[in-house]
């Protein structure tokens, strides 16, 4: 038997977001896979209706196409079915900033950032209408640390660590969950796809882990989950850090180091 809601997962094809579109179905929601290989999306649905008894649809979308970046925004906002949106489809690269070709970069914050923000307005306005409902975006740890030397790729990744605080102060009130997911390095083809050797990475979390860590965050309704992260205590000191600098930058004189005087 089905769940009430029905989840859309974007990048589940693979990975992550394949991986979510399991579990997802295991709990018995209904399921909208998006990605652009439309043999693996059709192979998965077809064994998440057997194993599961559930129905998924499958949906074609290069989301860094206009075209069909709507399509799965059209969805999104007129399919009353759908409350849970997994923003979870994204790409890395190699390279430094200097190498990257400035239309790779684009590409790049293209899927991660405008694509993501897209789907999130698009389905949040009805979530907030129905007083119900949860979108999950995918971040990294990634967009905590410049240090890391993904420059572009962490840069799209602090964009949904801070859009999904925003949306989850705007949109809790009104009865949606905001989640954002930050993982570390993770097994999936994302760093065979970038060409990045995945056996130069010193630690890896096997994609089962990460997702069903990040579905105890979900269900405990927790903003930002990081499954790496052994001392959550280390999170809630950054916030209260980052907490701290609001009285003093909210400030109509500017500080004194930087008057003529100083
Ligand atoms: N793996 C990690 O170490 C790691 C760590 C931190 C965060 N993340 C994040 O987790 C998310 C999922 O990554 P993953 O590791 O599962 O990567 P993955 O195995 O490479 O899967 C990426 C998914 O996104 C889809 N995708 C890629 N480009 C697309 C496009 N233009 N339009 C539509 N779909 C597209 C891919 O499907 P098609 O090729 O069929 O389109 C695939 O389903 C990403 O946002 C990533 O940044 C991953």
């Amino acid at each position: 038997m089905s769940s009430s809601k029905t989840v859309l997962i974007t990048g589940a094809s693979t990975g992550i977001g394949a991986t979510y579109a399991a579990r997802f179905a295991q709990r018995g929601h209904d399921l909208v896979l998006v990605a652009r290989d439309k043999g693996r999306l059709d192979a998965l649905a077809a064994k998440l209706r057997e194993a599961h008894n559930v129905n998924v649809d499958v949906i074609q979308a290069d989301l860094t196409q206009t075209s069909d970046l709507n399509r799965v925004e059209t969805r999104l906002r007129d399919d009353a079915a759908i409350g849970i949106l997994v923003n979870n489809a994204g790409a890395a690269q190699s390279g430094s900033f200097i190498e990257q070709s400035t239309d790779s970069v684009a590409q790049l914050v293209t899927l991660n950032t405008t694509a993501l923000v897209r789907l999130a307005s698009a389905i949040a306005p009805r979530l907030a209408q129905a007083g119900d409902g949860a979108i999950i975006n995918i971040g990294s740890v990634v967009g905590l640390a410049p240090e890391f030397g993904m420059t572009v790729y962490g840069a799209t990744k602090a964009f949904v660590l801070f859009l999904s605080q925003g949306m989850s102060l705007e949109l809790t009130p009104k009865g949606v969950y905001v989640q954002a997911v930050l993982p570390a390095a993770t097994r999936t083809e994302i760093w065979d796809r970038a060409g990045i050797d995945i056996n130069t990475l010193s630690e890896i979390m096997e994609v089962g882990d990460l997702v069903d860590a990040a579905l105890v965050g979900f269900d405990r309704r927790e903003p930002v989950t990081i499954p790496p992260l052994q001392d959550a205590a280390r999170w809630d000191d950054l916030q209260g850090a980052r907490q701290g600098l609001l009285a003093q930058i909210k400030q109509s004189q500017v500080a004194e180091r930087y008057t003529a005087k100083a």
